[in-house]
């Protein structure tokens, strides 16, 4: 599966709308790769883009830009529904796929895309940018050394802010056919991620959504609680609803201290025996181009991802961790829409990542 070779890994990006010039600024940061390509729906989105960017090739139809065979890999960057049916087929055409959050809107078109990718023999991304911040690899750190002792609570908070707009009625956002939910696949899904990565899996949890500012018909108000498999227990906490919007918080709460993540930075830092000093992690990547919620870290997790194409080997976010978030957030769905708790691993089975 590696790619010995002394030319670009050439990637095409499939979507060129609100994130994909995060992509493409990545990209043009990273010497072993370049952007060859691009393909919108909307050809003028797809023209505009390629002008800014300076690049080559512009497709109309995605379809096109898979069956050019000068292109290695390609960025999806496409409303959720569609990041299954074009990751697949990209597979199919020899493509290494990287897929933005979520990676799809089922479990099995997750499983579909992970196992059409490794019949291919191509590598599966997925882009959750926040496991390369610098302040969550510092705290990943400290729970795994024990730092802050038996971790009993582990929680995140995603008070954010949209306005009616946002979900526009011609928009894919604010449906369950196309974004496949709302607060929690759409904006949590970052910091969930990022709490499954510390934490490990979820045995069981309950939840509760509604929409109670939008007209949608997706979740813009969600809660939900959890029981690790470590036998911690954590809340989420997810909103388009809250103003002001603040920086999602994660909060792990252990037996020897305390740890708070804000947005990129750490804002708690309390360990027995170790004082109150918030330790100085820098989180700004001058290659960073996008909104602030997306932060900094995209050009690292691409990055990895071009690294671990030259490697033959898997990126840190592939298919199997990417489908791990979906779990749960599709679990906490059913919850909600049930009114009962949901088993996702019995007791004894399962462990950490
Ligand atoms: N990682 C992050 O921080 C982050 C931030 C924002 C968005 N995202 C994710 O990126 C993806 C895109 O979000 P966005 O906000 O850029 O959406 P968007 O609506 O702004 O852009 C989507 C683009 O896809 C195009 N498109 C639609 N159907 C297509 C098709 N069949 N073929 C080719 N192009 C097609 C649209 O014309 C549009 O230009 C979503 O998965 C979203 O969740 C991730």
């Amino acid at each position: 599966m590696s790619t010995p070779r002394d030319e670009p890994i050439r990637f095409g990006i499939v979507g060129c709308g609100v994130v994909a010039p995060t992509h493409a600024v990545a990209l043009d940061g990273i010497v072993e790769a370049k952007l060859i390509a691009v393909a919108d729906a909307s050809r003028n989105r797809a023209e505009t883009f390629a002008k800014e960017f300076r690049v080559p090739r512009v497709y109309n139809d995605y379809r096109e830009l898979l069956q050019d065979p000068e292109i290695d890999a390609v960025t999806i960057c496409t409303p959720h529904h569609l990041h299954a049916p074009i990751a697949i087929a990209a597979a199919q055409h020899g493509k290494h796929v990287l897929v933005e959050k979520p990676m799809a809107t089922s479990l099995e078109d997750a499983d579909r895309m992970i196992a059409a990718c490794e019949r291919a023999g191509v590598r599966l991304g997925v882009v959750f940018q926040h496991r390369f911040d610098p302040a969550v690899r510092y705290v990943k750190r400290l729970v795994e050394e024990g730092d802050l002792g038996r971790i009993a609570l582990a929680s995140v908070y995603v008070k954010w802010f949209r306005t009616q707009d946002y979900y526009d009625p011609d928009s894919w956002r604010g449906k369950w056919a196309t974004a496949g939910g709302g607060a929690l696949i759409n904006q949590a899904i970052h910091a969930i991620d990022v709490l499954l990565w510390i934490m490990g899996d979820v045995e069981r949890l309950s939840g509760y959504y509604d929409a109670l500012v939008h007209a949608i018909e997706v979740e813009d108000t969600a809660v939900a609680s959890l029981r690790f498999v470590s036998g911690a227990l954590g809340v989420v906490e997810a909103s388009t609803t809250t103003y002001p919007q603040t920086p999602e918080r994660i909060e792990i709460a252990g037996s020897r201290g305390t740890v708070a993540i804000a947005g990129e930075e750490i804002v708690r830092h309390e360990l027995a025996g170790r004082g109150a000093d918030i330790p100085d992690i820098h989180a700004g990547d001058p290659r960073f181009r996008g909104k602030s919620y997306y932060g900094a870290s995209h050009p690292r997790l691409v990055e990895d991802f071009v690294h671990a194409l030259l490697e033959g080997r898997p990126p840190l976010v592939d298919g199997h961790q990417g489908r791990r978030v979906l779990e749960v957030i599709f679990g906490i769905y059913e919850s909600c829409r049930t009114g009962r708790e949901v088993v996702l691993r019995p007791k004894g089975e399962g462990g950490s990542w």
